[in-house]
């Protein structure tokens, strides 16, 4: 067996508990002085840490130790720390030591003593040995058990290395577990891409405070999400403010500006009080922004500047104001393809998706198919009160249907299904007749959702009369580009961006409004149309 290391401390001098020069002196539990003597724990070495005007005490210290243990080598170092309680003060003195300590842990070992020295020294040390900085134990001391104080006292070891504390780990993995299962709504998913996605997303939900973009589908669960984000973080004590949420497809025209950050009274006409706006409102809390590629371009402006610096200038405001808010953003738009259309801001969108997510739609999880109905009874059960189960027969035929469907609408799509089964079930059993019935109500939807022209996720208003799919789909565009623009000089640079090139003096501003007014349509028409458009595009197959 090799012998022992040889025992390092670390220690502060404690300048009420160490001090005393009487002969009285030893009659007291003096913490420093008796680690000299603690039974099985021989010290060689014993660095004391003293801070500014204890040099005196210090020295008699050392020379105590001496008297009981010759063979322990005192070395005095005197820190820079003018405040015990100062954590930055304390924990930089500390810090600069060890940094400058030549340790040598393959020869010796190292034992931080805890036991003198402010609550704040406490824990810098805690931090500097959990963080490997100083490569040690943690050693704990006490009076003697015994009344009398000329006895040794007593000593324990706290090694945050062993394996005594998976414990602890083991306590931490299961909060994890539950805090995946909690985002899940504790449905046993079973697709390992989303249940990885999910841990990821547990991981960063609560360990940063960065924007979080949800991508996928519509009805893949985005904004549920987002909300089970938020409680997570609330369960967590990671936010203490509220959930703020916005569709920013309902954000329109100049309300837009102030619905989210605010104005003050007098603004404009009508603005006869002020109003806080809803980054303020989310102040400590979650703004979640669903649909954010709606957002209109002088709104990114001025969020990307509100999540840079946390502050903003409300609308008719001469001063700005601060928010401390985490973001959230959800859409099933291609960001990146608005960002080439001219219609999202680049610089937001780098901002965005440091933590990006695609959630994956249903037809992509056949595996949770299953684990995602048993929840859905469930649910419905809750809302009706009634137990309503499949026999046999009938989910076997359902299940086999549903993990091959392309649920376009995903869980908006499942939920309805069976809504509808549960409601035509005899006596609460869903039989095989009402799947088949089921499968061809849901077939019939979705080969009309996919004949459905397009343009009918943007249908453009019936003013505009009848006009063909062909004209549509490019007029539908181009409104939207309006609406997304400050002038028409401005939607025609975006909407000419690759012919303006070859031309010596483009007038694209002409190009447009001849264009438009083929269709009996000027600048702040075809603005007011855009805005009334939604870009979403059903997730037909
Ligand atoms: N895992 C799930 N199980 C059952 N229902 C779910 C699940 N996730 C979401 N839902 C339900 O499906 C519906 C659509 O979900 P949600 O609104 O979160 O979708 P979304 O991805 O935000 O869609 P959109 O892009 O259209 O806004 C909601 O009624 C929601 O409660
Ligand atoms: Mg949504």
């Amino acid at each position: 067996m090799s012998a022992a290391k040889p025992n390092v401390v670390l220690g502060l001098l404690g300048t009420t508990l160490d001090k005393g020069r009487s002969t009285k002196r030893w009659q007291r539990w003096r913490p420093t002085v008796d680690l000299a003597r603690q039974r099985g724990l021989p010290i060689q070495r014993l660095e004391l840490l003293y801070g500014p005007g204890s040099d005196a005490l210090a020295a008699f210290v050392a020379d105590d130790i001496q008297q009981l243990s010759s063979s322990t080598k005192v070395n005095l170092h005197s820190l820079l720390i003018h405040d015990w309680w100062d954590f930055e003060n304390v924990y930089s003195a500390l810090y600069d030591f060890a940094e400058s300590y030549s340790f040598a842990p393959e020869t010796h070992r190292y034992l931080v003593h805890m036991t003198t020295g402010s609550h704040v020294a406490q824990i810098c040390w805690f931090l500097l040995v959990e963080a490997r900085i100083i490569p040690g134990t943690l050693l704990q001391t006490a009076p003697p058990k015994s009344r009398n104080r000329s006895q040794p006292g007593q000593h324990t070891t706290i090694n945050l290395n062993l394996a005594r504390y998976d414990a602890i780990a083991r306590r931490f993995s299961s909060r994890t577990e539950e805090d995946v299962s909690f985002l899940k709504s504790g449905i046993e998913t079973r697709n390992a891409s989303f249940n990885r996605l999910i841990e990821q997303l547990e991981k960063v939900a609560l360990s940063s405070p960065a924007p979080i973009l949800l991508l996928g589908p519509t009805g893949a669960g985005k904004s549920q999400l987002a909300r089970r984000v938020y409680e997570l973080r609330k369960r967590r004590r990671r936010v203490d403010g509220p959930f703020v949420e916005v569709n920013c497809a309902t954000l329109r025209g100049d309300s837009a500006m102030s619905a989210l950050f605010g104005h003050e009274k007098g603004a404009f006409t009508g603005a006869i009080s002020s109003r806080p706006g809803l980054l303020r409102t989310a102040h400590n809390g979650v703004l979640f922004l669903d649909e954010i590629g709606e957002l209109g371009s002088d709104e990114q402006a001025m969020l990307l500047r509100a999540l840079e610096e946390h502050r903003f200038l409300p609308v008719g405001a001469d001063q700005e104001v601060e928010s401390q808010f985490s973001l959230l953003a959800g859409t099933n738009q291609d960001l990146g393809l608005r960002v080439s259309q001219g219609l999202f801001r680049d610089d937001l969108l780098a901002r965005i998706d440091t933590w990006t997510f695609v959630i994956p739609g249903l037809s992509q999880r056949p595996e949770d198919i299953e684990p995602n109905l048993a929840f859905e009874l469930a649910r419905i059960e809750t809302i009706t009160g009634e137990r309503v189960s499949f026999n046999h027969e009938a989910q076997n035929y359902f299940l086999t249907f549903a993990t091959q469907a392309p649920w376009p609408r995903n869980f908006r799509d499942f939920g309805a299904s069976l809504m509808r089964m549960a409601t035509l079930a005899p006596g609460g059993r869903i039989n095989k007749p009402t799947v088949l019935e089921e499968i061809q109500r849901l077939e019939d939807t979705w080969s009309r959702l996919s004949a459905r022209p397009l343009v009918t996720a943007t249908t453009l208003p019936e003013e505009l009369g009848p006009i063909d799919r062909f004209d549509a789909i490019q007029l539908s565009d181009v409104l939207k580009v309006c609406a997304q623009s400050s002038s028409l000089s401005d939607a025609g640079r975006q909407l000419f961006a690759e012919s303006r090139k070859k031309k010596p003096n483009p007038n694209d501003a002409d190009r447009l409004r001849k264009y438009l007014s083929r269709h009996h349509l000027d600048f702040s028409s075809a603005q007011i149309f855009g805005r009334s458009l939604q870009s979403r595009v059903p997730g037909t197959r």
